[in-house]
């Protein structure tokens, strides 16, 4: 069986689509593979009930009992290889990460960020898509590499900027292609 971590802070709504794209298209018994834990930094993350919900195992860490960022990723590493990961998925995972956590999953960790990249790297990405008078902007999910928002691109979805949007409204309509393209990235890679 081939083994899903997904990595969320807060709402995990991209966690809860790759989760429901599994089920609806039996990646189990197609593909045999499953998403087999969920991990979270903060214990008030939302998508922690859906995944207790959906009989998926969920982990906490909590980065704020660590000293350090190479402390918190170390232990970090143990508690996602517990579950043997042929993927690891970042998904709204706020934390920024070390070198060593990023290459001993070289080759087997992706991402999803709330731009086209590589435009807006980095945080508030629809405001600074709205400040530049972009017409377009997007999200892309992209593998994972030392440099934060860099690595090769798998897949995007490009959506409108239009008159008098906020980076809220802007937010939601990428939103929604993100639950498109990040269940296909992910089913891509277990199907590769
Ligand atoms: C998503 O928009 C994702 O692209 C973004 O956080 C949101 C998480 O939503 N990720 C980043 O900004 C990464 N730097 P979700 O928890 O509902 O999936």
């Amino acid at each position: 069986m081939k083994n899903i971590v997904i990595l969320i802070s807060g709402g995990g709504s991209n966690m809860a689509a790759i989760v429901r794209a599994s089920q609806q298209q039996n990646w189990a018994k197609q593909y045999n593979a499953r998403v087999s834990a969920v991990v979270s930094n903060k214990a008030e993350a939302k998508g922690l009930v859906f995944a207790r919900d959906n009989g998926i195992a969920t982990e906490v860490l909590d980065h704020k009992q660590f000293d350090s960022r190479e402390a918190f990723d170390a232990e970090l590493t143990q508690v996602i290889d517990r579950h043997a990961p042929d993927l690891v998925v970042l998904a709204g995972f706020m934390r920024i990460l070390t070198p060593g956590f990023v290459a001993h999953y070289e080759g087997r960790l992706i991402n999803i960020h709330p731009s086209l990249l590589p435009a807006f790297t980095g945080l508030h990405t629809h405001q600074r898509a709205i400040d530049a008078g972009c017409k377009f902007a997007g999200c892309t999910v992209h593998r994972v590499t030392a440099e934060l928002d860099v690595g090769p691109i798998l897949e995007q979805a490009v959506v409108p900027v239009l008159q008098g949007d906020t980076a809220e409204l802007l937010a939601a309509r990428v939103l929604v292609q993100e639950h498109i393209i990040y269940p296909q990235a992910v089913l891509n890679l277990i199907k590769a």
